[in-house]
């Protein structure tokens, strides 16, 4: 990229990443859907580690302004009713300390500075290829926010050989996980031949006047044998630990339609299930795409995760007297699991009992949508099978060495 290009991506990048929350950058999808979707996966693993009696050691790569650390210290436990101060995983001791690494200098400056007051945070401007790694153990080698889809194939296995040879001198198993581009997102049906491919304006942040191209890698399932592949040269034990898809019908690129102008902006639509005083458009957000140019097991999964996702629509339809699309017909073929059944029953039961809520000011808007698109977030959690048939494919391997 050349320099003055780099400077307005630098400049729009901390821009996009240091916005306050409830901006446009953490909007519901991304807080509500998309990050609890991360932290529900991320706490098999966390607890694995803490039931093994480790406090966790984690090395973010590409930490940008520490997210990582945010979103790893808040996941929420999973079967504690929340209140004020008892809902969160981990205690304050569970993590002994947070390293992130970034050659983005200001984003480096904006992340100490958050964490200034916080001793176990350290984060340093870094190239992770090229410069050394602290001499002292990890057991969480994390990633968010694709940084390694920037990644050209031999750079990427040569970090992953320089991963687990750390992870090997220090003769303890470690998780890793590895978040990149997923190849077969809708957001970018085009290009679904090709797996690398050279981005103009990818960016959500950008001004749209630097068309300079950026390689970005992008990935279906063949990342676990390129990770297994790597781990064997580097002579350690890897496996795959659990592997999903994120964002499949709600990426930022579906709203941007830079990559496919055929889409629906439903990131939009689904904010607004989760907007108070505000109501969806529950009939446009019926999926009618098809998914040709995939691999048939990823056109299957679509297929699956398409018709969940309209049944629930229709279900939810059923339940306020909207009318659905014509087109939507019961497929026998299909049959819903039952865990989902039963959250569309709850859906129904709250309609009943639609009295209980009067004080508030709408209850389609402020109660009965917000409960849908946690149903239509669940599909997306339970689901997925780690294909790259979405925005983003997130892998965790388990090493020992
Ligand atoms: C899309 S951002 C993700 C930031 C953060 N992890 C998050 O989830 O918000 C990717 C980050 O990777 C960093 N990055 C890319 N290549 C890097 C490298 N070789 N060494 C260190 N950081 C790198 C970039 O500066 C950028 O901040």
């Amino acid at each position: 990229m050349k320099e003055s290009a780099k400077s307005v991506y630098k400049r729009d990048a901390i821009n996009y990443y240091d916005q306050p929350m409830r901006s446009s950058r953490y909007d519901p999808v991304k807080v509500r859907w998309e990050d609890k979707i991360c932290q529900d996966h991320y706490r098999k693993m966390v607890n694995r580690l803490t039931e093994a009696g480790e406090k966790l050691r984690i090395l973010d790569f590409g930490c940008g302004i520490g997210y990582g650390y945010h979103l790893i210290s808040n996941i929420l436990d999973d079967d504690v009713p929340i209140d004020a101060n008892n809902c969160k995983l981990l205690d304050k001791d569970d993590i002994e300390y947070y390293v992130g690494f970034d050659n983005n200098p200001d984003l480096v400056e904006i992340a100490n500075d958050r964490y200034k007051d916080d001793e176990k945070v350290m984060i340093h401007q870094h190239d992770f290829l090229r410069d050394e790694y602290p001499a002292k153990p990890f057991n969480l080698y994390f990633s968010s926010g694709v940084p390694f889809s920037h990644l050209k194939d031999d750079e990427f296995k040569s970090l992953l050989e320089k991963i687990f040879g750390h992870i090997k001198s220090f003769e303890r198993s470690a998780f890793i996980v590895v978040d990149v581009l997923g190849r077969y997102s809708i957001e970018w049906q085009s290009q679904w031949k090709a797996p690398s491919w050279h981005i103009y304006n990818m960016s959500f942040f950008s001004d749209g006047n630097d068309a300079e191209p950026i390689y970005m890698k992008f990935w279906g399932k063949e990342l676990n044998d390129f990770v297994l592949e790597a781990a064997k040269k580097a002579g350690v034990k890897a496996e795959c630990f659990d592997t999903f898809d994120r964002s499949i019908f709600i990426g930022r690129h579906i709203d941007t339609s830079n990559f496919n102008p055929n889409l629906k902006k439903m990131r939009a639509m689904v904010n607004m299930l989760f907007y108070p005083l505000q109501r969806a458009p529950l009939t446009d957000m019926f999926m009618d795409y098809t998914y040709v140019g995939a691999p048939e097991d990823v056109q299957e999964h679509y297929k699956w995760i398409t018709y969940c996702w309209n049944y629930t629509l229709a279900t939810a339809c059923s339940y306020l007297d909207i009318p659905i699309p014509d087109w939507f017909k019961i497929n026998e073929a299909y049959s819903i699991p039952a865990s989902l059944k039963s959250s569309q029953e709850q859906l129904g039961r709250v309609v009943k009992d639609k009295e209980r809520y009067k004080q508030t000011d709408d209850f389609r808007a402020d109660v009965f949508e917000p409960l849908l698109g946690q149903l239509l977030r669940n599909i997306e959690r339970d689901y997925s099978e780690g294909l790259g048939a979405a925005h983003t494919l997130i892998s965790i391997f388990e090493v020992s060495p």
